[in-house]
């Protein structure tokens, strides 16, 4: 059994005050859940601040972004080193929208993958289609080419470490969430790509998150898919009240 990691991305939001503030309301609220991960994904300038306020909470910390060098004249970047040395443990990797503001590609996510796991942080790697490829009946290309060219020279033992999310980019803020059915068939695909990649075994271990406008209203449909194994929140996790409530509804029986 996979257990379910609900994620919050918050994106370019919150200072390290509110971010403080809403961990500490958050803990309150969650201390009792044991059967789903639960990470929240500050700007890299609250990590520090909130790993204190987490410490021997059930709540993670994760960042969005790393540089695969560790150090060096990389003016503005941040490494995997300096963010476990910030107490992250997890990094969201090749988000659509790093891929569509600030050039990501396959390459760069796999360079990315390679050094988060070598820092010893667990990536969470996202992919997913556009609008325009999804009309276009390519869905199975894009992410099939997203899953093979990021995961390149990756090791099974590390693949196991690795969470997927697949976001779709048009359900990404749009309030339109992808079908309990149409997002089923992606995580199935990636499943499948696991398995021809790594073997049987390593696919039944990863998680593979869904992202793209979840709530608490719709997060239990969504769970209840055999391949969905948590979510990754952007919006919805920017409130305690509905962060939480998705955290307690994601928590239901598989078909
Ligand atoms: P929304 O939940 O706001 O659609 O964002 C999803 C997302 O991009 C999470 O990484």
């Amino acid at each position: 059994m996979r257990k379910p990691i609900i994620a919050g991305n918050w994106k370019l939001n919150k200072t390290s005050h509110e971010s403080i503030e809403f961990v500490t309301l958050l803990k309150r609220y969650v201390s009792n859940v044991s059967d789903v991960d639960i990470v929240v994904c500050p700007v890299f300038t609250a990590l520090c601040d909130i790993k204190d306020v987490l410490l021997e909470t059930n709540i993670g910390l994760g960042a969005q972004n790393l540089f695969w060098e560790d150090a060096g004249a990389f003016t503005g970047e941040v490494s995997g080193l300096l963010l476990k040395d910030a107490g992250a443990e997890y990094v969201i990797i090749g988000h659509s929208e790093r891929r569509q503001y600030f050039g990501e590609t396959n390459q760069t996510v796999n360079k990315k993958i390679k050094a988060a796991l070598k820092s010893g942080l667990i990536p969470i790697v996202c992919v997913g289609e556009v609008l325009e490829e999804r009309e276009q009946n390519k869905t199975t290309k894009v992410v099939t080419t997203q899953m093979k060219e990021g995961l390149e020279g990756v090791s099974k033992e590390d693949v196991k470490r690795i969470i997927i999310a697949y976001e779709p980019v048009w359900a990404i803020g749009t309030g339109k969430t992808a079908t309990p059915g149409q997002a089923q068939q992606v995580h199935q695909l990636i499943r499948q790509l696991l398995t021809q990649m790594c073997g049987e075994d390593v696919a039944q271990r990863v998680r593979i998150q869904y992202g793209g406008s979840v709530k608490p209203e719709n997060i239990a449909e969504l769970m209840a898919q055999p391949d969905i194994d948590g979510a990754l929140v952007g919006g919805a996790s920017l409130k305690v009240d509905s962060f939480v409530d998705i955290i307690k509804n994601s928590c239901v029986m598989k078909t």
